[in-house]
């Protein structure tokens, strides 16, 4: 499916701290259990982060990110949010590419991460890039007044 109208894609760069309001901005319109600005600076600062934003050209603006931790040889990608009027134009398949580079770069052997299971967005980008499903938490996700929602954990191996 395309998104209309046509934007010019975003460029793909790393990103640290000076994102963390609008990382939080797009994460509040992205998931039910939004993370402050605050959580964001104590990750960018954090050990063996490593985030890519994509910035849209035009005005210097934030269009998604994404933030991985690399302990060991082991990756986690910890979030992965998109703003609403980006989607379906391709940013989170521009900004997982050179992530995944980045984090072989930074010999991680295998990368993990926990995804609702009805995330089918979700779902369908990441089994592109070749993740697996390895395991599953029942009850995962908790949202007030609503019934407890299964989360599939992912793998893909990367060396
Ligand atoms: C999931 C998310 C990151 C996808 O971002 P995106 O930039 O729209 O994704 P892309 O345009 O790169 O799409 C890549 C592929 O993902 C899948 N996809 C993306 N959005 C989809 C949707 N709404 N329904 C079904 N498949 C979808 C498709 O396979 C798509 O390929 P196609 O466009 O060729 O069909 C975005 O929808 C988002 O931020 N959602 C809320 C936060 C979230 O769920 N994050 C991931 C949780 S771990």
């Amino acid at each position: 499916m395309i998104a209309w109208p046509p934007k010019a894609a975003p460029r793909i760069q790393p990103i640290g701290a000076e994102r963390s309001a609008e990382c939080a901005a797009i994460h509040a319109a992205s998931f039910l259990h939004p993370w402050q600005e605050a959580d964001f600076e104590q990750l960018f600062v954090g050990p063996g982060t490593v985030a890519d934003g994509a910035i849209e050209e035009k005005e210097e603006r934030l269009a998604g990110f994404i933030i991985s931790r690399i302990a060991a040889d082991e990756a986690e990608i910890l979030t992965l949010a998109v703003a609403p009027n980006w989607r379906r134009r391709g940013v989170a398949t521009q900004l997982l590419a050179p992530h995944l580079a980045a984090l072989a770069v930074n010999r991680a052997s295998s990368i993990f991460l926990e995804v609702e299971a009805e995330n089918a967005a979700a779902l369908a980008l990441y089994a592109n890039f070749g993740f697996e499903k390895v395991g599953e938490r029942k009850s995962y996700y908790r949202a007030a007044g609503a019934e407890p929602k299964p989360a599939l954990v992912m793998r893909r191996v990367l060396l």
